[in-house]
């Protein structure tokens, strides 16, 4: 029988999101027949507590979005065991070893980084890391290349990499997933993707949060290497990459290597010309006043809570299209999307005024809702003398065509993600050579900012960022997509 061990079992991560993610795979009938599911944490409870404070979290989440069965909270409760263990020793993993058995073992991590390379190394002694299982580990994996490779070294001592799940669980998110059939599951988009036709294209993840009681973690990181090095390289990746020649883990993840492998470098010369690094002062979120980043502890930093950048791709297919990317924290809007924006008509047989005919833009939504439009120009009605144009929006999103059908549940992106690590699929997972090369990338950037003393320009909480972030693309006579176009 197979087994899913959670280390940090009890901790924020796995009550949050995993064991939620589990209930709703039981829901759907979709884990593995016979799986068992087994929280491992340092501290000492019975499995009837640790299966009642799942069961809390679980109920929750489950009736709010309408999908709590007492039956499947039934079925998922006898997978569920639990052990106090001290994952970074050997002696105290063998009585977890004994209760996992001769079935595969998926282990997550969903502990502290700091902790893997003694987890993995522990693991590998206590017999939980022989060829049929699998480990799976949640980000930040190291700060810099430098770190990121010390604890993958200790990784690679214990597994194999097809045997490693590096998460980064956008790319469990349904319209992630949608931009691949969109790409390559049309014939009338991919004709067009590339720098005959498009302009540039915009990567925002903005978020309304501020850091809060995360603050010790996210100062040592901020938002260069809290989220573009992960969740924005992945989705530039995705948009950017050839296509691959069937869907297979290695199929996929090659050809992103190859579009990391292109990004053009930062220099500290360039550094204040293609990047903007800001942090959020006292301001208004969303109708209630807020503090300040450094405020929130009282301390002085120059950590960046929000960071844009220009980035070039030096390939045939890119030369000349900007891919410009911007989050931030405390930013108006909770909004991640993609903006491929074409270029303008080449002429314009409609009015002399160039603005009547706006540039078709394909707007791929995340959140807050999952949505894919493309803007096309169409004729306003009536009578008038001259043709008279305006952009309308076509939705290409599920259900356009069947409006009595009830949207699926939106799911949480760990649900994929689990299924497909229970499943012995990576295709949505890091490989380390794409986590390499993008930490190569984001050290550059970093550097160029210690070298050139780039620090972060105040912004206002509840605003977009620093104006010069604005200006990042104003000065190449574009500017960042509004919400309603
Ligand atoms: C995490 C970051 O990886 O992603 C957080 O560490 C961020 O800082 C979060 O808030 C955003 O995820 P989502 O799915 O809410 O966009």
């Amino acid at each position: 029988m197979a087994a899913l061990v959670l280390f940090g079992g009890g901790g924020d991560l796995a009550m949050r999101m995993l064991l939620p993610s589990l209930y709703f795979l039981e829901h759907d009938g979709l884990l593995p027949d016979g799986l068992k599911i087994i929280g491992a944490a340092r501290s000492e409870e019975s499995r009837d507590e640790y299966v009642s404070k799942v069961r809390a979290s679980v109920e929750s989440k489950a009736k709010a979005d309408d999908a709590w069965s007492p039956e499947a909270w039934a079925r998922m409760e006898q997978r569920l065991d639990y052990l106090a263990v001290d994952a970074t020793s050997a002696e105290s993993l063998k009585p977890l070893k004994d209760k996992v058995g001769e079935g595969e073992c998926t282990s997550f991590l969903a502990v502290s980084p700091s902790l893997y390379a003694r987890i993995v190394t522990a693991m590998r002694a206590a017999g939980l890391a022989e060829p049929g299982d699998r480990v799976v580990l949640e980000k930040p994996v190291g700060r810099d290349l430098q770190t990121f490779s010390e604890i993958d070294d200790a990784v690679s001592d214990a597994f194999d990499e097809h045997q490693v799940f590096r998460i980064d669980h956008y790319l469990g998110k349904e319209t992630v997933q949608n931009l691949i059939a969109l790409r390559f599951g049309n014939t009338i988009f991919e004709p067009l993707w590339n720098n005959l036709s498009i302009d540039h294209v915009q990567i925002t993840v903005g978020e309304t949060v501020g850091v809060g009681d995360r603050w010790p973690y996210y100062d040592e990181y901020g938002a260069l290497k809290d989220m573009l090095q992960n969740h924005m390289l992945q989705l530039l990746c995705l948009v950017a990459m050839e296509p691959p020649s069937d869907l297979d883990p290695d199929s996929v993840r090659n050809e992103k290597v190859k579009v990391l492998r292109s990004l053009r470098r930062i220099t500290p010369e360039e550094a204040e010309r293609v990047t903007v690094r800001g942090q959020y002062v006292a301001g208004k979120s969303e109708g209630e006043q807020v503090p300040g980043y450094d405020d929130e502890r009282g301390l002085d930093s120059d950590t960046e809570t929000f960071v844009a950048i220009r980035a070039d791709i030096d390939n045939w297919r890119w030369a000349g299209v900007p891919f410009f990317m911007r989050t931030g924290k405390r930013l108006p809007e909770k909004r991640t999307e993609i903006v491929i924006q074409f270029k303008e008509l080449p002429h314009s047989i409609f009015d002399n005024d160039r603005g009547q005919v706006t540039a078709n833009r394909l707007v791929i939504e995340l959140q807050p809702q999952e949505d894919i439009s493309l803007s096309v120009m169409n004729k306003r009605p009536g009578l008038d003398q001259r043709m008279q144009l305006q952009p309308i929006r076509m939705s290409l999103s599920w259900g356009q065509d069947d409006k009595d059908a009830k949207p699926p549940r939106r799911r949480i992106a760990y649900e994929r993600l689990l299924l497909d690590a229970l499943n012995g699929d990576s295709t949505l997972f890091v490989r380390r050579d794409e986590a390499e090369q993008a930490w190569k990338w984001v050290d550059e950037v970093s550097q160029a900012w210690t070298d050139g003393n780039v620090k972060p320009i105040e912004y206002k909480a509840g605003t977009w960022g620093p104006g010069e972030a604005d200006f990042l693309l104003e000065r190449t006579g574009r500017a960042w997509n509004t919400k309603n176009g």
